[in-house]
């Protein structure tokens, strides 16, 4: 009965047919070794998620060059060729029940820590983030050009591992995210911000064009990008909507639709509460403050910082979903909020997105799509407790902490 139903009905992403129109969006695992190898863990969630009848699986964010990793531990490479092989074992495995799964590829710039990266933070500009401090180097022309190529040389090696399609990350403030926002670049090169739409775009078009050069223009490219970038307001509708155009311009196969920067981290995985305890035990950032330096956190940023925090709602991302879906074709993936079945249905069912993704909620319960389609009542279990989100920054694997202290 429920698999009459549009959302289990299957959908399309460039020539790619999806069995639903259910994404796994994409979550840090923290399942590689030392050298961004994936380890069985990582085999073994995306068996989980591909069994239980997910639509399309997005692996968490792989760094494109050996010196430009994430600051989380256990974070997947794909900056060399010889990684090809592990992956083709995930690939076959996933495919062997129909699913699919696309590689999401990053670069941190200034959302990572010295230590991660052999010494240098690079960023767009030397602005610093908020969350992370100390000021990047700001990269230079040629090498914003030589990062392109990254990009470009990883999503071909994403083609020969097998994986069905590639995404770009530009959202969430990591380096194309930074090129794009106003409040970010303030370059005078090539890669600035563009006059007239007001947002800094040229660096993902030269990922994009780079891209369908190397892996051919019927291979799956998405793109996740961020509607707006937390109070400070920069990034305006109008720059979104020039954001979506410019998407639509360049003909790619998916845009995925989230929200914020990891300066303000709870607009993009919004909760019921804020696990400040826990953000302050595991962030490096602030294991190295003093205990003065934590109560004064605690007492006085705190709640200084809590009006302006966005707390969640149901399908947070869907009003930007609906707009971008008026000046754009290309299939649009919402992600955020969504946790009832109904809900998920709704926002298909009135063409406010055209497929739903969700993160939180199969880290809980990797079987969630089967007992959605067993139960038109159903509601996943995720507490939005943020949890595993805190707890990435910790040496250990991402799973569920189901609102238990740790
Ligand atoms: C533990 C965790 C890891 C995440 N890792 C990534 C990631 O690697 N790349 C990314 O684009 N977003 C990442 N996100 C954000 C999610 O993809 C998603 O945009 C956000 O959690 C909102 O969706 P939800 O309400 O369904 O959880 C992560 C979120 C969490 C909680």
């Amino acid at each position: 009965m429920n698999e009459k139903n549009i959302l289990f009905q299957p959908g399309k992403i460039g020539n790619l047919t999806l069995r639903n129109r259910i994404f796994r969006s994409a979550t840090f695992e923290g399942m590689c070794d030392s050298h961004g190898v994936p380890t069985e863990k990582y085999l073994t969630l995306y068996t989980a998620l591909a069994k239980n009848c997910i639509g399309a699986i997005i692996t968490g964010f792989a760094y494109i060059s050996d010196c430009d990793r994430a600051m989380q531990p256990g974070q997947a490479g794909i900056e060399s060729d010889d990684k090809i092989v592990f992956y083709k074992r995930i690939t076959d495995r996933v495919h062997s029940y129909h699913s699919r799964i696309f590689m999401q590829i990053a670069h941190c710039g200034r959302q990572t820590i010295a230590t991660a990266v052999g010494g240098v933070v690079r960023g767009a500009s030397t602005k610093k983030s908020s969350y992370f401090g100390g000021a990047p180097k700001k990269l230079t022309t040629e090498e914003t050009l030589s990062l392109s190529q990254c990009f470009a040389d990883a999503a071909l090696r994403c083609k020969k591992s097998g994986f069905d399609g590639v995404q770009i990350h530009a959202a969430h403030g990591y380096l194309v995210h930074q090129f794009i926002l106003p409040s970010v670049n303030n370059r005078k090169d090539i890669f600035g911000i563009d006059k007239k739409t007001g947002i800094g775009t040229y660096f993902l078009e030269v990922i994009i064009d780079k891209v369908r050069d190397k892996c051919g223009s019927d291979f799956p490219l998405l793109i996740k990008i961020s509607a707006g970038d937390d109070y400070l307001k920069t990034f305006n509708r109008n720059h979104f909507i020039q954001l979506i155009r410019f998407l639509d311009g360049k003909k790619v196969d998916g845009i995925e639709i989230s929200y914020g920067t990891m300066d303000h981290a709870l607009s993009i995985f919004r909760g019921q509460s804020i696990p400040l305890d826990l953000i302050l035990r595991y962030t490096p950032r602030y294991q190295t403050q003093t205990l003065f330096g934590r109560v004064l956190r605690k007492r006085i940023i705190y709640p200084f910082m809590k009006p302006r925090i966005k707390m969640f709602t149901p399908m947070y991302n869907l009003l930007y979903a609906k707009i971008a879906k008026q000046h754009t074709q290309i299939p649009v993936i919402c992600v955020g909020g969504f946790r009832t079945k109904q809900e998920m249905i709704g926002a298909v069912e009135r063409k406010e997105t055209d497929f739903v993704s969700l993160c939180r909620p199969f880290i809980c319960e990797p079987d969630l799509v089967t007992e959605l389609m067993s139960n038109d009542c159903y509601k996943a279990k995720c507490l939005d407790c943020n949890m595993c989100a805190v707890m990435c920054d910790s040496p250990n694997s991402t799973r569920c902490y189901f609102g238990k202290a740790i």
